[in-house]
């Protein structure tokens, strides 16, 4: 038998892993499927970019390994982007780290954070890399239930200080996946507040930063004062300009941080690919053009969506932020039952709840990948397993 390491028992288990396989099964048996599971939209990125990919693979230099480092256009771009969108300065060449997408960056982050033992703070529901990142750093994972009573926010000062004097790191994500929350200002002042108080290390998740509507921007941690003793942000290429499978993110903050997790990734991987990051820096000086773009579509399909699951029986309403509905489910109905029923009876892959930690229980979670039409339909499909269930 294969000699394995005792941590992978503490790994809860993929919420996507099996999934695709039974979505498979099903429509190689006739089922007209429709997945709003993954937060994987079917457009491809804007043209511009795809060009801009094309164009640099006929450059040898680009086949070359990026290193660390990367291509230096990209941290130039990040930099000025950030000055752009937020308002916050930040050297290129130091505080400024290319990522192979944003979630292996957030995992490594506790490597580089965290000591064997150490509590690491993690929102459940949450994006799974946190814990991944917790377990594989040998720390302890805190998790802290997001509620619907208190707006889906972690209150860092709530936590018993026994606790906050033990963590060395805090994930936070907001707009929120999968909850869809946003955060306050002034939440992010207090969050930031006890971070400095306590040492604690934060890694804010920005991944859906430019996903947002009737107005609403979301803010960077670093538009606080004082974040940038404690914070690392993490951004993504991914959702704001539909390039999930090209693998683009990067993080930014203090020169101490960034280098820290630098050097974990150095013995990890080899950066993203070079063309990859030629192609991010056209994403990153159109970001506002491109956005609103993508905005616009997942705008139109919020509304469709809502409406169309209102008028199936269920509660919820029009998120500001993200690409996410998350609907609450009558009491009683675990999540778990009613995702594996609107799949194997109705054809509709959603993400249960409890795939997001047992504090999921109670919602489920639909992504606004799919067109009006596909959204609506759906939401009938969903409303037939509502009432008969
Ligand atoms: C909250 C959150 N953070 C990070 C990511 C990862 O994005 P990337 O594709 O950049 O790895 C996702 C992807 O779904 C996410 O939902």
């Amino acid at each position: 038998m294969a000699h394995l390491a005792r941590r992978l028992q503490q790994f809860p288990g993929y919420p996507l892993a099996s999934i695709p396989r039974r979505k498979r099964e099903l429509i190689k048996a006739g089922v007209d499927v429709i997945d709003v599971g993954a937060g994987d939209p079917v457009e491809p990125p804007p043209a511009e970019i795809t060009a801009a990919l094309l164009e640099a693979l006929r450059d040898p230099a680009m086949s070359k390994y990026g290193f660390q480092h990367g291509l230096p256009a990209f941290r130039e771009a990040v930099a000025r982007y950030h000055r752009r969108r937020f308002g916050t300065a930040f050297d290129p060449v130091t505080e400024v780290l290319p990522l192979i997408g944003s979630k292996e960056g957030l995992a490594h982050f506790a490597l580089a954070t965290t000591n064997p033992g150490d509590v690491v703070i993690v929102p459940e529901p949450g994006y799974q890399c946190y814990i991944g990142g917790a377990i594989a750093s040998g720390a302890e994972a805190r998790i802290a239930p997001l509620k619907a009573e208190a707006d889906f926010l972690v209150e860092l000062g709530e936590l018993p200080r026994e606790v906050l004097r033990r963590t060395s790191l805090v994930y936070l994500n907001y707009p929120n996946n999968p909850t869809a929350a946003i955060a306050p200002r002034e939440y992010l002042e207090r969050t930031v507040a006890v971070c400095r108080e306590y040492g604690i290390t934060l890694a804010f998740d920005n991944a859906y930063a430019e996903i947002t509507f009737d107005g609403y921007r979301a803010p960077s941690i670093f538009e606080i004062e004082g974040a940038r003793e404690v914070a690392v942000e993490f951004h993504s290429a991914s959702k704001s300009f539909t390039m999930t499978g090209w693998r683009l993110g990067w993080a930014v903050g203090s020169r101490e941080l960034i280098a820290a997790l630098e050097t974990v990734k150095s013995y990890h991987d080899t950066g993203p690919f070079l063309a990859v990051q030629a192609a991010g820096v056209t994403a990153l000086d159109h970001s506002e053009a491109f956005a609103r773009e993508v905005v616009a579509r997942f705008a139109a399909r919020r509304d469709a969506a809502v409406r169309a699951m209102v008028a199936a029986g269920f509660e919820v309403r029009a998120p500001r932020a993200t690409l996410y509905l998350w609907v609450p489910l009558p009491e009683g109905l675990a999540s778990a039952e009613f995702a594996r029923v609107a799949l194997e009876e109705e054809g509709v892959v959603v993400m249960p709840g409890s795939a997001f930690g047992a504090s999921g229980e109670g919602f489920f979670r639909i992504a606004l990948t799919v067109g009006e039409a596909r959204l609506a339909e759906a939401a009938e499909r969903m409303g037939r397993v509502l009432a008969r269930a």
